[in-house]
């Protein structure tokens, strides 16, 4: 049998609290140290893990050489710094979405992780539910026909960040899905958006991906909402797709319905749109943790160096959208190209 994987959990904030707790369950993984500047939250969570070791000093706890890998889970703007020094130290590394604050941090992790063999991963969680793995096998199946466009939207009441915009905070979790689905970068994207509560920080974002095959995406991202709402509805040639995240249990109802034009018309009194109404169906889907799973993918990839679902290139291509969104609400909602990767 191998030895478990020796790990360290960094930011033990909101979200690593989370990623403990299923490192700590998931066989081959040994959850060895946790780490926070912030002493009263690393006291909180030594106070449900008292087998861990808890530390505030980084550039410490890099040099225990029985961790072979760190989990990152602090703000953004620390992302590129923790993470070169983990991947410096020889530390196979996951880092929280976004992956860094600009894509030139982001490929020179990447880099870094190619040329010591490093597994690099970035926290995607989206791609590993149950519910956008069945939604990619139907498109990938033809059944719902050619994509026309998707259309998201995540919306809430907060949480308000300091340092970054709703889309860099939101928007990642529906790129990354719609990356997936699509199985393609897009060529250029607008974003325009509006700061209501903080200055120069926008609370609601209203993104666009255009693709190259024509396809559209649009991603609706809010801070400033009533309503928890997690919905994407993907619109195909011959059947469409919507997905709820907030239901328990129907998050998919695949709908047969389209909309025909006919072929060839000489006039316009001849042409007739063709409405087609068939039956709604919710596929039946296993309950999986998506963070168990993504954790798994990370041991896993540690262990036999295959390339994660969710890794460093897909991180890329993320914050690269997000930039470009940035410089897309600068200019007032402007087209902004993406440079192909
Ligand atoms: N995958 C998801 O669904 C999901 C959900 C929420 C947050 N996140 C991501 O998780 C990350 C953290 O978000 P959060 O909401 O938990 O933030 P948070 O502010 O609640 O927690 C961050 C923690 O990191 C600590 N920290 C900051 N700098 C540090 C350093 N240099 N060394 C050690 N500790 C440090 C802080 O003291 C704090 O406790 C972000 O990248 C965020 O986007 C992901």
């Amino acid at each position: 049998m191998q030895d478990a994987v020796g790990v360290a959990v960094v930011g033990c904030g909101y979200w690593g609290p989370n990623l403990i707790r299923n490192l700590v369950a998931l066989p081959g993984c040994r959850l060895k140290r946790v780490c926070d500047i912030d002493e009263q939250r690393l006291e909180h969570v030594l106070g449900l893990y008292p087998g861990l070791e808890g530390s505030t000093d980084y550039d410490e706890l890099i040099q225990d050489e029985e961790i072979g890998a760190i989990a990152i889970a602090t703000p953004v703007r620390t992302h590129y710094e923790l993470a070169r020094k983990s991947l410096e130290a020889g530390k196979h590394t996951f880092v929280e979405k976004p992956m860094a604050s600009s894509s030139v941090e982001s490929r020179e992790l990447i880099d870094l992780a190619e040329e010591r063999g490093l597994t690099l991963m970035v926290g995607h969680v989206f791609i590993y539910c149950s519910a956008v793995r069945k939604i990619k096998e139907i498109v990938d199946s033809g059944d719902i026909g050619e994509i026309l466009y998707i259309s998201s939207r995540r919306l809430n009441l907060g949480l308000f960040q300091k340092d970054i915009n709703v889309a860099w905070d939101l928007a990642p979790h529906d790129i990354s899905i719609i990356l997936y689905l699509m199985g393609d970068s897009p060529v250029s994207v607008n974003c325009q958006g509006k700061a209501h509560v903080s200055q120069g920080i926008e609370d609601v974002t209203n993104m666009s991906l255009n693709f190259p095959n024509g396809g559209l995406a649009t991603i609706h991202s809010s801070w400033l909402d009533p309503n928890k709402i997690r919905e994407m509805t993907i619109v195909g040639s011959k059947k469409m797709i919507l997905y709820d995240d907030t239901e328990p249990l129907e998050k998919i109802r695949i709908y047969d319905k389209r909309v025909e034009t006919p072929p060839h018309y000489d006039t316009f009194a001849e042409f007739q749109y063709s409405y087609h109404y068939g039956d709604m169906h919710a596929p039946y889907l296993k309950q999986v943790e998506p963070l168990r799973a993504e954790c798994q993918d990370f041991l896993n990839s540690i262990r036999t160096g295959s390339k994660p679902d969710s890794n460093g290139w897909e991180g890329f291509r993320v914050v690269q959208i997000l930039e470009a969104s940035s410089e897309s609400l600068r200019n007032g909602g402007g087209s902004v190209s993406i440079a192909p990767c």
